[in-house]
């Protein structure tokens, strides 16, 4: 019997598996998934996993994310699996990798940082440390911690 199964299978969409138990919550708020839900979205917490741990499972349908979006993922959950799936079929699957640097999807927290004050530019941080998540910008060179980054 697989145990792992209490989610349906879905017929189009994105599945993020292998999510660390506990941080699905912040998954979603990546994902902007608030009270303007717009597509349907099944969550499982702690769920068994095979592993023999837990693990938080989330299935979006008709929504398909792009990099920026799987770069994030990575920050909360760096072995989260993401399967694209159309017709019921895994039609892509990949592991969420650590980007070299993050371009465009963390804000500053330095209010007088050149990504904060003048024309559109970019955000750029590299990643100092994972585990504890630690990146630094690479303009201002401010370092943001992981509360930093989702608050
Ligand atoms: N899935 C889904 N709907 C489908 C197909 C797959 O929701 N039509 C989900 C599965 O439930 C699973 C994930 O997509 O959570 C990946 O599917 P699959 O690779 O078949 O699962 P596993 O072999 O268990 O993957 P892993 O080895 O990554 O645990
Ligand atoms: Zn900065």
């Amino acid at each position: 019997m697989d145990t792992t199964l209490k989610i349906s299978k879905i017929k189009d969409g994105t599945v993020i598996d292998h999510v660390p138990s506990g941080k699905g919550i912040r998954v979603l708020s990546i994902l902007g998934i608030d009270e303007n839900i717009e597509n349907t979205v099944s969550v499982g917490m702690h769920v068994p996993s095979r592993k023999s741990d837990f693990k938080d499972v989330i299935k979006i349908e008709n929504r398909f994310l792009d990099r920026n979006e799987i770069d994030m993922i990575a920050l909360a959950a760096p072995n989260a699996t993401i399967s694209i799936i159309r017709n019921y079929e895994i039609s892509e699957k990949f592991n969420v990798e650590f980007p070299e640097k993050l371009i465009g999807v963390v804000k500053c927290k330095n209010q007088n940082c050149i990504t904060n004050t003048r024309e559109p530019v970019k955000t750029e941080f590299d990643i100092v440390s994972k585990h504890p998540l630690i990146i630094r910008c690479s303009y201002c060179q401010r370092t943001m911690n992981e509360k930093d980054i989702f608050s």
